[in-house]
């Protein structure tokens, strides 16, 4: 069974930002103005996400999406003594005022849950980051109607993906903000942009295909239509809209003249995701085991205490590599500036 893509009045998906980001007011924002926006339900409980559903639905009439993270598999015995000695090095960064906080070693994100909420929510799009899930779930979402998307970062996962009955594919290129989609935490994650990568899934499958990573203009998006894709996800573009519950010191760190660069770093959560460099990045990066979601729970009271502290150095600046031009205002004139 395949379920199509919904419809798309414009070319743009506005990214699924877990931790703060995404809001309601975004995805309901970018919906109007005719492109779909999707729900970040990572890091929710079920009934959080209910709420972020009903919110979104009060907001708009349109179709919109919801995105879950699929659960990593967990290995306590292996990882748990890369992870104490990580949080030692994060206690010794961190000061004696704030204390990491503990690994919670059955943390499956409430996947199942949220999978039965969605099954009776029967909204248009469901994505999901970190892997391919299970035949049943896919079963399950396709029974209720939705369309089920895919993140891939390689020719292999997107096989994967297509194989298990995915309806589309988020072709992430490495320029991405936030984490990367990689299926497998220990891998590290390919050089590729996606404009290298698309013609390596379009080889593969005839799957309906939303590139993403570092698109920030609208000869971005042509060149994403041009090559073949039905649309661009945008994450970066709208972290200083309006909308957008990006916290301040995340605002402050990308407007800031002084930051220069960004790096793929496993620093905050365990997992591969590109920030703007910082002192939290300079000083943990190298360390970091491969560990997820565990190294995500040592370091959320750090990231927590300097959201409150309006310190930008101890937070994760999630940046894509298009950060520098990105601009404020309302996320339907993003909209309006992304398409060609
Ligand atoms: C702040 C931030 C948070 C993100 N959180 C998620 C998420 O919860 N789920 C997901 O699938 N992707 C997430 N991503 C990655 C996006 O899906 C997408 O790949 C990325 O935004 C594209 O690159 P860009 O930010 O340069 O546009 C996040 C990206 C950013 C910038």
């Amino acid at each position: 069974m395949s379920v199509s893509f919904p419809r798309l009045d414009r070319p743009i998906l506005s990214s699924p930002m877990a931790g703060g980001p995404t809001t309601p007011e975004l995805v309901a924002a970018v919906s109007n103005a005719g492109g779909i926006g999707l729900v970040a339900g990572a890091y929710r409980t079920a009934e959080d996400l209910a709420d972020q559903i009903t919110r979104t639905r009060a907001l708009t009439d349109r179709g919109f999406g919801v995105n879950l993270f699929v659960p990593t598999p967990i290995d306590r015995e292996r990882d748990e003594p890369s992870v104490r000695a990580y949080a030692a090095l994060l206690a010794d960064f961190a000061g004696p005022d704030v204390q990491p906080g503990t690994p919670r070693w059955d943390d499956h994100d409430h996947f199942d849950d949220k999978v039965d909420l969605l099954v009776q929510q029967r909204v248009p799009l469901v994505t999901f980051m970190f892997g391919v899930p299970d035949p049943k779930v896919i079963e399950r979402l396709h029974e209720s109607g939705s369309c089920l998307m895919v993140t891939v970062t390689d020719a292999q996962e997107a096989q994967a993906a297509a194989e298990a009955g995915a309806d589309a594919l988020c072709v992430q290129g490495t320029q991405a903000g936030g984490h990367r989609g990689t299926h497998e935490v220990a891998a590290t994650p390919n050089g590729l942009n996606w404009q290298e990568l698309l013609p390596q899934v379009q080889d593969l499958t005839s799957l309906p295909l939303v590139v993403a990573g570092g698109i920030i203009s609208s000869e971005d998006v042509a060149q994403a239509l041009g090559q073949g894709a039905i649309g661009a996800q945008c994450g970066t573009a709208f972290l200083l809209t309006d909308e957008a519950g990006t916290s301040a010191p995340h605002r402050a760190g990308l407007s800031d003249p002084q930051r220069t660069s960004t790096l793929v770093t496993r620093a905050f959560s365990g997992r591969p995701a590109r920030a703007l460099t910082n002192a939290f990045t300079e000083r943990l990066d190298p360390v970091t085991p491969a560990v997820y979601p565990m190294v995500n729970h040592l370091t959320k009271p750090v990231r927590a205490a300097a959201a409150a502290a309006g310190d930008p150095d101890r937070v994760s600046l999630w940046a894509g590599t298009g950060w520098r031009e990105i601009h404020g205002g309302s996320a339907a004139d993003v909209v309006v500036h992304l398409c060609p």
